[in-house]
């Protein structure tokens, strides 16, 4: 069977026993996931254990590997990776704009950066951001799109603590106000407890644990409330906190 199955305009992720192996190797064994329309997911896992290799297998982008099972995905999707992947060589709207034309793109993209921060800087070369404004206009990028699902693959794992945070704001503002289904991948318990309200655990293969947040936002690392959850993804992955 084709690795990547794809019917169009689904308005959620839904996964059937979807395998995927590099030669001999299975790296995801059979897995089953819905993820509701407008659902903010994260995705957690050890190194290896996958997560990159479902998402890009959800994005379409995973022609090398061999695979069974079906997938739906939504029609519009955007990913945003560790780096930018802004072309240096664009201007900072060119690359936002990137395979668009016509006056309505351009202002949806000008209006995709001022909702980013990046107001401003349209005219900047991608070199002349920092690592932290250059995953904004990453995300512009995405936005300009009006995706209905956004992949996100440790979108911030470059970043310092600081513009990590700020960053987390970000996402969750704009979730808020585009709500397309979010699967961001990350390794940071942290990242996943404060800004997704469901988290899943790859393990083996397999999800091993599928946990739904149930804490308003905004939400801090330092809520108490948020320990329990905190507890029960370190127990998933087999890391013990030591009190
Ligand atoms: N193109 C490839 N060819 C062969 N093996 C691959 C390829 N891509 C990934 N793998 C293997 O598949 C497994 C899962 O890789 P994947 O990149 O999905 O892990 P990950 O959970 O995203 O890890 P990390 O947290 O380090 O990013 C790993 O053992 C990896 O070596
Ligand atoms: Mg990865």
């Amino acid at each position: 069977m084709a690795p990547h199955t794809q019917q169009l305009t689904r308005p959620a992720v839904q996964l059937r026993s979807l395998t995927r192996s590099f030669d001999e190797r299975v790296v995801l064994d059979g897995i089953d996931l819905d993820i509701p329309a407008g659902q903010f997911v994260a995705l957690l896992g050890h190194s290896g254990s996958g997560k990159s290799t479902l998402l890009r297998a959800v994005a379409g982008l995973d022609h090398e590997v061999t695979g069974s099972g079906q997938l739906t995905a939504p029609d519009r999707v955007s990913v945003v990776f560790q780096d930018s992947r802004l072309l240096p060589w664009r201007r900072v709207l060119a690359n936002v704009l990137l395979g668009l034309d016509g006056r309505e793109a351009e202002q949806k993209g000008r209006e995709a950066l001022a909702e980013v921060g990046l107001q401003g800087r349209e005219r900047a070369w991608p070199s002349e951001l920092s690592g932290g404004e250059q995953q904004r206009a990453a995300l512009a990028r995405s936005l300009v799109r009006e995706p209905e699902l956004l992949l996100a693959d440790e979108p911030f794992g470059a970043l310092d603590a600081l513009t990590r945070i700020k960053m987390h704001n970000l996402l969750r503002e704009l979730w808020e106000r585009h709500r397309p289904s979010v699967l961001l991948v990350t390794h940071d318990v942290d990242e996943a407890i404060v800004l997704a309200d469901r988290v899943l655990v790859l393990d083996r293969g397999r999800i091993g644990l599928d946990l739904t947040i149930d804490r308003p936002h905004p939400r801090t690392y330092r809520d108490p409330l948020l320990g329990e959850y905190r507890e029960r993804l370190l127990a998933a992955l087999g890391v013990t906190e030591d009190h």
